[in-house]
């Protein structure tokens, strides 16, 4: 899975948010990074789930008609399974669900592979990696939130490295192919030890969009990573 999406980088991937650019032009803010991201983070938010709003489906197919990269959709909302299919088709790549909010997570993960879209299921700070256990074998990524999920630029919380590390560990183990994404408060000053930690995918929102030169800081972010 990880040639599918790697093409700018054979280390990390790394996944600018949205939420951090001017939302009222985010044809501008894929387009900035065409050449330095490796896909486009895309945070939905319910007013629910979390205590913010953000986008639906029409948003997405619009963002989708400018770029070629591939969009993870990152779904905070109360009813994932009721949304997938609208995401698929405005042209979601990858769909990733809140483990804390699906009572059949077996089953919606089923569903969003049938849609031909690739499955990741997320988890808070608060929530333990062992709410991960029965559903690994079924995904391609985990998304292991570094801060409480809601809003761009909050500070990591930095207990998240050691879980960063257990997840390696036990994804190793297993022998799965699964990427892990981390998601908050990552920036030049500590994307490096959270790849060493075993993170490969890496959104960064106010880090990127929040610079003057996105693609540039992308291009920062990426030598810091090493
Ligand atoms: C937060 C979102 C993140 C957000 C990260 O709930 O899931 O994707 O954009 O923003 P930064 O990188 O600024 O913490
Ligand atoms: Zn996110």
């Amino acid at each position: 899975m990880i040639d599918r999406y790697n093409k700018n980088s054979s280390e990390i991937l790394l996944c600018p948010s949205i939420l951090s650019a001017d939302f009222a032009a985010l044809g501008e803010a894929v387009e900035r990074v065409a050449d330095t991201a490796d896909i486009i983070h895309v945070d939905v938010m319910d007013g629910h789930f979390v205590p913010n709003l953000t986008l639906g489906p029409p948003v997405l197919a619009a963002i989708r008609k400018r770029t070629s990269l591939p969009l993870d959709v990152h779904l905070m909302v109360t009813n994932p399974t009721d949304l997938i299919e609208a995401f698929a088709q405005a042209g979601a790549d990858t769909l990733v669900v809140h483990a804390e909010v699906c009572t059949h997570l077996n089953r919606t993960i089923q569903q969003i592979r049938a849609l031909g879209v690739t499955p990741g299921v997320a988890i808070n700070p608060g929530t333990p990696l062992e709410a991960l256990d029965e559903i690994l074998p079924y995904i391609d990524m985990v998304l292991l939130m570094t801060v409480n999920p809601g809003f761009g630029g909050q500070k990591y919380i930095p207990t998240m490295t050691d879980k960063i590390r257990r997840l390696r560990r036990k994804i190793d183990d297993l022998g799965l192919p699964i990427h892990i994404q981390i998601d908050g408060g990552v920036g030049l000053d500590n994307i490096r030890e959270n790849v060493a930690a075993g993170a490969n995918m890496i959104v960064v929102g106010s880090a990127c969009y929040a610079r003057p030169d996105p693609a540039a800081a992308l291009v920062e972010l990426r030598s810091a990573a090493r």
